[in-house]
């Protein structure tokens, strides 16, 4: 296949996926009238292009798409010396076609790092191929997008104190500085797109996760002293339904990150619910009321601009892959069901986000 060959042949199922719904335009007034302004779905190409009630769910309610895989290193770097920006440019034409903003996730983690990369043994080489990634990637997308989740996970579980920084590749090879050198490389690149820090469990009341988002505090602030050009700070929330959200704590650092003139984004809402026992009614309204109490602590201190969950429909999420609960039941981790009908979590997330 040539490459404009290859293009057609993927954008093909995203194309047919957005024929129903072609431009904001056309879209019926009774679906633009469910979106809520700010909310956004997180989907991977191969699912959307199989399953066409999902981008039809996504154009329903949302205002936002993030790619799911298709912007991480190993499905748009295949070796050294290749860009393959195929798939997540197929999920761009998505968004464009049914008037979605789309956000970029994610340029520097310490997972899904390639095997040809790995393989590079001098720091020097590794900086080169850092560099060169980022720099090619934001520029690629310039303009495009609205923010990127720059750095991902910095912080490691069960942190010894607030200087802990997860022990990652890059650090190995470049430091600390692997976290500021991604921002201003990405800047650079991309002058106007927002730039996201992201990070995982420190939403909820328990230790651990408090310690985590104290040391999360403490790098955004050690950056924000370096001058490292960050915007926004991204509240993963992937949610455990057995756990309280540390309402108080939470609104006061949402509180302080705003005082500091970041925005604050949830990025991957969803909420595992493998602990929770009862009827599936019983857990979608202990579900709804964790992620209520969220985006509660959140909205204390300004209103919630932009909360996205980790895919829309329970058919459709990672959790059910990583996490089973006992009675072999599905999770249901997310605003629609399995049949793509809303649960009460999609009520809250109206609460809290204005209709379009
Ligand atoms: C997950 C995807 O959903 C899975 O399909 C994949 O196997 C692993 O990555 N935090 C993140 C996301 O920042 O990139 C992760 O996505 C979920 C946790």
């Amino acid at each position: 296949m040539t490459k404009l060959d290859r293009r057609e042949f993927i954008l093909g199922g995203a194309a047919t996926l957005a024929a129903g719904a072609s431009a904001s335009a056309a879209l019926p007034a009774s679906k633009l009238a469910r979106r809520h302004q700010g909310y956004g779905a997180a989907a991977t190409l191969w699912d959307l292009q199989s399953d066409p009630r999902l981008g039809e769910a996504i154009s329903t309610y949302c205002t936002q798409v993030v790619p799911v895989l298709e912007l991480k290193w190993p499905m748009l770097r295949p070796d050294a010396h290749t860009f393959a920006f195929e798939r997540a440019d197929a999920i761009l034409d998505f968004a464009q076609q049914n008037d979605l903003t789309m956000r970029g996730h994610t340029l520097a983690w310490y997972h899904d790092i390639p095997d040809w990369t790995k393989r590079i043994k001098d720091s020097k080489g590794v900086e080169r191929a850092y560099v060169d990634h980022i720099s090619t990637v934001a520029s690629y997308y310039k303009d495009k997008l609205t923010s990127w989740d720059v750095v991902n996970e910095p912080i490691p579980d069960n942190p010894r104190d607030v200087k802990d920084r997860r022990d990652t590749f890059w650090t190995q090879h470049l430091g600390d500085r692997w976290i500021p050198l991604a921002f201003r490389t990405a800047a650079a690149a991309d002058p106007y797109v927002k730039l996201a820090i992201n990070e995982y469990d420190i939403e909820s009341a328990k230790d651990s996760f408090i310690a985590k988002r104290a040391a999360y505090r403490n790098l955004i602030m050690e950056l924000l002293d370096q001058g490292v050009p960050l915007h926004a700070v991204g509240l993963q929330s992937h949610l455990h339904a057995e756990l309280e959200i540390d309402t108080h704590g939470l609104a006061e650092f949402v509180t302080e990150i705003r005082s500091w003139g970041l925005e604050v984004f949830v990025t991957e809402l969803d909420v595992d619910d493998q602990k929770l026992t009862g009827s599936p009614l019983e857990r979608d309204a202990i579900v709804a009321k964790r992620v209520d109490d969220l985006l509660t602590a959140i909205a204390s201190s300004g209103p919630v601009r932009s909360v996205l969950t980790w895919g829309i429909s329970d058919r459709y999420s990672w959790i059910n892959g990583y996490v089973k609960r006992p009675d072999k039941q599905p999770n249901r981790p997310l605003p629609l069901d399995g049949e793509f009908k809303p649960k009460p979590f999609m009520d809250v997330i109206s609460k809290f986000t204005k209709d379009v």
